[in-house]
């Protein structure tokens, strides 16, 4: 396994597997791997000849406050796992590589439609820092797939949109949520919660559970139900930022008679933003 920081690197590996008509897989991450990342690595190897996973930590999609700082790098241990999983290249580029002249004045791609509501109205930003860098990481590698995870299925679907939008040649793959045996979505965050925090967090995937069955069997209020489900995770110990039923197409609210519908929640325990969803 080749491990790379410099994007002229990277191209002319993947220049040379073009010229052998390989076809190229793409999964990028932020490193700390876990179980999740292993699925998209995995479903990016049944996809491609060749696997690309990038590590890098994206600071245009951290808003001010957040953890851009603390968020957990370990590339040692992720390259081991990676090689482990018979990844080909990993790509892994300092900040100054992606972004030299820094942050502020660099071209940012923005999806409105999908960025500013669930997650993104709390993380204002947030979404045009990742479709910002998705959009340059696919320009470097220029895969024929690149793989992303069900767990963050706005992200998934900004990504989607902007993808279309901006016709660019890749095909985008939506790989489901890895859980814990007790229902936690995988997540590099996890490993943040303190042990009490840790036996807590499973709520927010049974409180998802509840409100998906409740559709299921026909409760048509959504309101109600999303009331419901704060009031579940804030009795579970949780500060949710919010619980979300809308249309699994383009997030919007369901009407009467909508059947694709993805139940969301994203809630702090302590100082851990944790997001989940439930697709129907
Ligand atoms: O999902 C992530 O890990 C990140 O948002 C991504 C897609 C790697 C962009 O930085």
């Amino acid at each position: 396994m080749q491990v790379v920081q410099r994007i002229s690197e990277l191209r002319e590996q993947v220049r040379c597997w073009r010229e052998q008509r390989l076809a190229v897989s793409f999964v990028p991450t932020m490193g700390n791997l876990h179980a999740g990342h292993v699925a998209l690595v995995k479903a990016a190897r049944e996809q491609g000849d060749r696997v690309v996973v990038s590590l890098f930590v994206n600071p245009t999609q951290f808003g001010a406050g957040e953890d851009y700082e603390a968020y957990p790098r370990s590339l040692e241990v992720d390259c081991a796992r990676l090689e482990a999983l018979a990844v080909d290249t990993v790509f892994a580029p300092s900040a100054l590589e992606i972004y030299p002249a820094g942050t502020a004045g660099h071209t940012r791609v923005d999806v409105p439609a999908l960025s500013g509501i669930l997650c993104g109205a709390f993380r204002p930003g947030h979404f045009s820092g990742v479709a910002t860098v998705v959009a340059k990481l696919l320009n470097i590698v220029q895969p024929d797939v690149a793989v992303f995870g069900r767990k963050d299925y706005q992200q998934l679907l900004v990504i989607w949109a902007m993808v279309a939008d901006l016709a660019l040649p890749v095909q985008v793959i939506g790989v489901p949520t890895v859980r814990e045996p007790d229902g936690l979505a995988c997540s590099s965050r996890n490993g943040n919660l303190t042990p009490s925090q840790r036996a807590l967090a499973p709520e927010l995937h049974r409180t998802l559970t509840a409100l998906a069955q409740a559709l299921r069997a026909g409760e048509s209020n959504f309101a109600l139900l999303e009331a419901r489900g704060r009031e579940a995770l804030e009795q579970a110990g949780m500060r949710p930022d919010y619980v979300g039923i809308r249309r699994s197409a383009d997030l919007l609210e369901p009407r009467g008679g909508d059947t694709e519908l993805i139940v969301f929640a994203a809630a702090w325990l302590g100082n851990t933003r944790l997001i989940d969803n439930v697709e129907l």
